[in-house]
């Protein structure tokens, strides 16, 4: 469907839970999320017949998000039933990784097609400071597990943070070289209260490019990041730039959290609920989300916090 700035509207991203088993410091607070009422969240069918009213919309592509999306027990049935929607051409998962090694293969076999993973940094304690408990080792044994599994495609998104992990992004782009993987830097989006990082962390994406003079620039593959790539590499390097250079213009996303609403932009506060509605009365508000989806995201740097009101584990990116 086209939205009125004359958009084609896509690609939908489903939040399946805000649960997580990590705490990364720009994602969520280290208590966790605020518990919801279980009957506030989606069912399973309710998923899928949101999933089938997109596909009747014309979204192609689904991305399965969370939280952490394989904290939710019932996940490999919801992504067989999402593939197996008529006009779902493309189903994605976006993870930590932490559960790969039981899930890839299931996940695999129930027609998830590419995976990306979240790492930030090569460094074990680094690691475990950024997640606040998460194990290096368990990372690389879901990587592993992914490769193991033969997904199409394994890109890995390391949120870019001054002070932090720009000290490491040759390193991390030199990944490419010894595995076939994409590599994106996103540059760290301010949300609700996804912790008080200074000014200086937030980093635009031409500081990678000053750091891989040897990269050069190699067409889009209809996602948000500017793609490059490092001589002899196996894979691309990626930018996503939604605070130095936004993309609003090019938008083709639609987002729906766990507690079902469709958010027609990452960090708009507008939300249209679908909980508890039939197929038609979902469609009504489906269109009515699109067609309502804002010009661009508003201001959003160091200064101007996301107004989405949501951390990103409630939203999923
Ligand atoms: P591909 O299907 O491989 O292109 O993945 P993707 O980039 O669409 O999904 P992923 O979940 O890996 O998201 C990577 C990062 O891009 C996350 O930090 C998202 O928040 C960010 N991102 C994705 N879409 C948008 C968007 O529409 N606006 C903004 N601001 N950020 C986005
Ligand atoms: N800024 C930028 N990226 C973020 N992600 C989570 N929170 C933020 C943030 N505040 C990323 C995760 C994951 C993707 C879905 O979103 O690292 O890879
Ligand atoms: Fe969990 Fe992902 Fe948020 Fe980290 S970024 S806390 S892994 S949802």
């Amino acid at each position: 469907m086209i939205d009125r700035l004359g958009r084609n509207i896509t690609y939908l991203r489903i939040s399946v839970t805000d649960k997580c088993n990590l705490r990364c410091r720009y994602c969520m607070p280290e208590d966790g999320v605020c518990k919801k009422e279980h009957t506030d969240m989606l069912t399973e069918d309710e998923i899928i017949h949101a999933v089938e009213v997109a596909a009747e919309l014309g979204i192609t592509k689904i991305r399965i998000t969370g939280g952490e999306p394989l904290v939710k027990k019932n996940i490999v049935s919801i992504c067989r039933r999402t593939a197996a929607v008529e006009g779902i051409k493309e189903v994605c998962l976006t993870t930590n990784g932490v559960l790969l090694p039981q899930l890839a293969k299931p996940l695999k076999e129930a027609g998830v097609k590419r995976l990306n993973l979240s790492l930030d940094t090569l460094q074990p304690d680094k690691y475990a400071y950024i997640t606040r408990i998460g194990k290096m080792d368990t990372f690389r044994a879901g990587l592993d597990a992914a490769y193991a599994a033969g997904f199409e495609k394994i890109k890995i998104n390391s949120v870019l943070i001054g002070g932090f992990n720009d000290d490491e992004i040759e390193a991390m782009a030199n990944l490419t070289l010894e595995y076939p993987l994409d590599m994106r830097f996103i540059e760290l989006m301010p949300m609700y209260d996804s912790g008080d990082f200074g000014i200086d962390a937030y980093l635009p994406y031409s500081k990678v490019l000053e750091k891989l003079p040897e990269a050069v620039a190699v067409p889009q593959d209809g996602g948000v990041a500017k793609l490059y790539r490092l001589p002899g590499a196996k894979g691309n390097i990626g930018l996503i730039s939604p605070v130095s250079a936004h993309f609003c213009g090019e938008c083709n996303r639609l987002r729906l959290t766990s507690d079902g609403k469709l958010k027609p932009c990452l960090h708009a506060a507008d939300e249209y609920s679908i909980k508890g509605l039939d197929k038609a009365g979902m469609k009504a508000v489906f269109e009515k989300a699109i067609w309502n989806k804002p010009a661009w995201h508003g201001d959003l740097d160091a200064i101007h916090r996301s107004q989405a009101g949501r951390n990103m584990n409630e939203i999923g990116g």
